[in-house]
């Protein structure tokens, strides 16, 4: 009988090895025969160890299962699919999950992370394979049609990144993916890198044979270590059985795959902190032009992209173009996943096609915050995305609508706060991040977020309003500083989680409403 456990960090965190290691105890104690998978998670976080039964009918669920109840459950029938409260039913009816549009997720905590045989009989490799047999423009065509833009935040056209690599002049060109995965409260990369690490190795190979690129890296936090090790054995596993070297799959073509550790800075996310990171000196950020696609990694062209991004490539050759830009709206093609996080009942991961409102997320998939307190704010697309009111939750989330109303979806994180939470102390968290993380290299972001921290000091601590009142002006002067004459992302966007958190929540801030 075949039972799944997960082994994600999220489920590890919960106690995932303590209930497979009862389960097999018990079983053998019981003589039961038992085949034990270590799938990964299927996302749904507060079920964590979720735990699944293969039946006649499909996997059934329960969850969240601890040590301790398995004993219990197996008297219940947990084998035969049978259960008391934990039971959870057939796993791919839970509403979180069957509500979804697993795209880029559809193997997520189905297959065992790191079998070939797994991922081949879940439909990998057949988006090399056809890459394999395109001339190379034709596969940048195909991913240009696709409409995929960049999921690390930037939202740059994948397409176009990569025709901009290809076409240029011949000689080493590499493929870069960042999995540095920064930002508050999202985990999606590395899901991918746990859960189903050869779809983002089957990216970067496909990627690399349509640029001209021999050789990849893989730029990972050294926060996500789990992450790591997989990452290090689905390559290894990928080599040994011809995906990756110098003759791919016998092609003739070569593609070699080197995973590099971050240690710890948050501007080593931003592309060209990265490339020094990779290049082994201190991530700082580079000015651009160049840009990184005409001299990137040591100079030469190079693709960057994030896991997302790559991880959603193999889908688009093996199912073709049209197939993945049908789900989504206007310029926003395909799925994203959103992380749902912080004071969220049910947090985990939801992959749907753009378009879905925030308040379907926090509601129809969140069910709303864990304190039972009504939600007040929510910080879309980490620690430098706005804080988004309520008056705006029914937005579609999509790129263009969001950047209307000075929000950015960016990495897809949904980080949540209910009625409690001061959103001037928020807003000072967000400056004093920047002064923190900021890599130094210009005035504004280096100098302004420090001032930053002292003027919104000041502003929480005015005793009159016409004190705060100067300082409001301040500091929205401060922002435009940062906003326009910042070098990168991290100066240039920290003013999105503090003007909107002004902007929406003035009494917080000892301001009268607008
Ligand atoms: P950007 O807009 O400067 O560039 C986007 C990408 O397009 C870059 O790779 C750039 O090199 C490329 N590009 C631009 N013009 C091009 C052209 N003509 N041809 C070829 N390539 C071209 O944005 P940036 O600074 O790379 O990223 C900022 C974003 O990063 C923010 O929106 C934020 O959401 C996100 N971010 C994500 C984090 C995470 O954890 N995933 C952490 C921090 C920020
Ligand atoms: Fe460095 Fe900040 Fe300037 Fe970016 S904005 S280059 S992190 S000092």
């Amino acid at each position: 009988i075949k039972v799944f456990v997960p082994a994600d960090s999220a489920a590890l965190a919960l106690g995932a090895d303590a209930v497979a290691a009862t389960l097999q105890a018990e079983c053998a104690r019981r003589g039961q025969a038992l085949a034990l998978v270590r799938n990964s998670s299927r996302g749904l976080f507060w079920l964590e160890p979720l735990v699944e039964v293969q039946t006649a009918a499909g996997r059934v669920a329960f969850g969240p299962v601890q040590a301790e109840d398995v004993g219990r459950l197996l008297d219940e029938g947990l084998l035969q699919g049978l259960g008391g409260e934990l039971c959870l039913g057939p796993t791919e009816r839970i509403p979180f999950l069957a509500r979804q549009e697993r795209l880029t997720f559809a193997r997520m905590g189905v297959t065992d992370p790191l079998s070939l045989a797994d991922y081949e009989t879940h439909g990998g490799w057949a988006g090399l394979r056809r890459a394999l047999q395109l001339p190379p423009a034709e596969v940048v065509q195909e991913v240009l049609d696709a409409g995929l833009r960049g999921r690390g935040g930037a939202a740059f056209p994948a397409g176009i990144k990569w025709r901009t690599v290809a076409e240029a002049p011949a000689g080493q060109k590499y493929v870069a993916c960042n999995a540095d995965e920064g930002d508050s409260g999202t985990f999606s990369d590395r899901m991918v890198m746990e859960g189903d690490p050869f779809m983002l190795i089957e990216g970067l190979l496909i990627a690399g044979l349509a640029v001209g690129a021999t050789r990849g890296y893989v730029y990972i936090r050294s926060e996500y270590p789990l992450a790591i090790a997989r990452m290090q054995e689905a390559v290894r596993r990928a080599a040994a059985a011809g995906f990756l070297g110098a003759d791919v799959c016998g092609s003739g073509r070569a593609f070699e795959l080197e995973l590099r550790k971050g240690a710890g800075s948050y501007v080593c996310g931003e592309e060209t902190a990265m490339l020094e990171s990779i290049e082994g000196r201190r991530g700082l950020v580079r000015a651009k032009p160049p840009l990184p696609a005409l001299q990137g990694l040591f100079g030469r062209p190079t693709v960057i992209n994030n896991v997302i991004t790559l991880a959603s490539v193999p889908l688009i050759l093996a199912r073709g173009a049209a197939f993945y830009r049908d789900y989504g709206l206007g310029r926003s093609r395909g799925t994203l996943p959103f992380q749902l996080a912080g004071n969220i009942r049910q947090g985990g991961l939801v992959e749907k096609a753009f378009g879905l409102t925030l308040r379907e997320l926090l509601y129809d998939f969140g069910g709303g915050s864990r304190s039972g307190r009504p939600i007040k704010a929510v910080q879309v697309g980490g620690p430098l995305g706005a804080y988004v009111p309520e008056s705006q939750w029914d937005l579609p989330l999509d790129y263009e609508a969001y950047a209307a109303v000075g929000a950015a979806l960016g990495h897809g994180g949904i980080v949540v706060h209910d009625d409690t939470a001061d959103m001037a102390a928020l807003a000072r968290y967000a400056m004093e991040f920047c002064a923190l993380e900021s890599c130094g290299k210009c005035t504004p972001c280096r100098i302004g977020s420090t001032r930053g921290v002292e003027v919104l000091d000041r502003i929480r601590l005015a005793p009159a309003p016409q004190q705060r009142g100067e300082q409001v002006e301040l500091l929205r002067d401060l922002c435009d500083t940062l906003l326009h004459g910042s070098l990168c992302a991290m100066g240039g966007m920290t003013p999105y989680p503090v003007l909107s958190a002004l902007d929406h929540y003035p009494a917080d801030f000892g301001l009268p409403a607008a």
